[in-house]
């Protein structure tokens, strides 16, 4: 009975992926070999891995920007072939719209579904309070910081209540003290929202700081070479960066990450 149950609360599944690029010479490329990952309704999982090894192909690849060579991702047991409403997007450049203030930003999307002013302001308005911006809903983006038009950005995808949500390292142009704020941040968030997460980044610690699953990539050809499970008790935040657990987490991606360096390197 359980078996079936959990069966049933996959949001996102990724089947047998591979993505091959040919340039114009016909040499080929292999982006990504046969990617399989699951990601339960309302679960906050982190794909890790180094630069190059295929992590934003596949978001794009989820986000309907491009397609795969062979194999297919579903949301539901719907097959992912474009871009929609059902998912959400936040990448490492802001993406705002300049000449908006931050309360338009987090609206925009509810504007594009046509729900009425008045709801999308009073929705805008909360999200903007789950991010910390409260008091900021007038300014514009060249008036806030990375770390706040990043805040802006996580509320506009919100806002607009995707089913899933991915992000390509959202955190990546930010200091490293900024970037241990919104660690926490994001994990408050989805803590309270249960949102459905897909989160890439190549920063061990924050896919450890994050994710209750971590699928650890390796590239050339890119390929999931692991599954781990982080089971930190309690809330996750700067502390967490010393708990036995995570150490002992953060040594496994490192071992599982340095043997195919050796390799790259002999
Ligand atoms: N449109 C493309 N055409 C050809 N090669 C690409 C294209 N996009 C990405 N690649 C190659 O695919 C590999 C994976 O890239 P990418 O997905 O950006 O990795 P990551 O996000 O993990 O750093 C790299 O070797 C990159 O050069
Ligand atoms: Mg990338």
């Amino acid at each position: 009975m359980k078996n079936t149950k959990e069966a049933q609360n996959i949001k996102l599944r990724v089947e047998h992926l591979t993505r091959i690029f040919t340039n114009k010479k016909g040499e080929t490329l292999t982006a990504l070999e046969d990617i399989n990952i699951e990601v339960e309704e309302s679960e906050f999982v982190v794909l890790v891995g180094p630069s190059g090894c295929g992590k934003s192909t596949l978001l794009n690849i989820l986000g309907g920007l491009d397609f795969a060579t062979s194999g297919t991702a579903y949301i539901d047991d719907r097959p992912i072939s474009g871009p929609g409403s059902d998912r959400g997007m936040v990448f490492q450049g802001y993406s705002l719209f300049p000449w908006l203030t931050v309360e338009q930003n987090v609206e925009f999307g509810l504007k594009m579904q046509k729900v009425p002013k008045r709801e999308r302001s009073e929705t805008a308005r909360r999200y903007i309070e789950l991010v910390g911006l409260t008091g900021f809903e007038g300014a514009l983006p060249k008036e806030l910081s990375g770390g706040m038009k990043q805040r802006v950005a996580i509320a506009r995808t919100l806002a607009a209540n995707p089913e899933v949500l991915f992000m390509d390292e959202p955190f990546g142009a930010l200091d490293a003290q900024t970037r241990v704020v919104m660690q926490e941040l994001l994990a408050r968030i989805s803590r309270q929202t249960k949102n459905t997460i897909l989160f890439i980044t190549h920063d061990i610690d924050e896919a450890i700081l994050l994710g209750s699953k971590i699928y650890v990539m390796t590239p050339r050809p890119g390929r999931v070479s692991k599954l781990l499970r982080v089971n930190i008790e309690g809330e996750r935040n700067h502390n967490t960066l010393l708990n036995p657990e995570f150490l002992a987490i953060k040594k496994e991606i490192m071992d599982l990450l340095w043997q195919t360096r050796k390799i790259e390197i002999e």
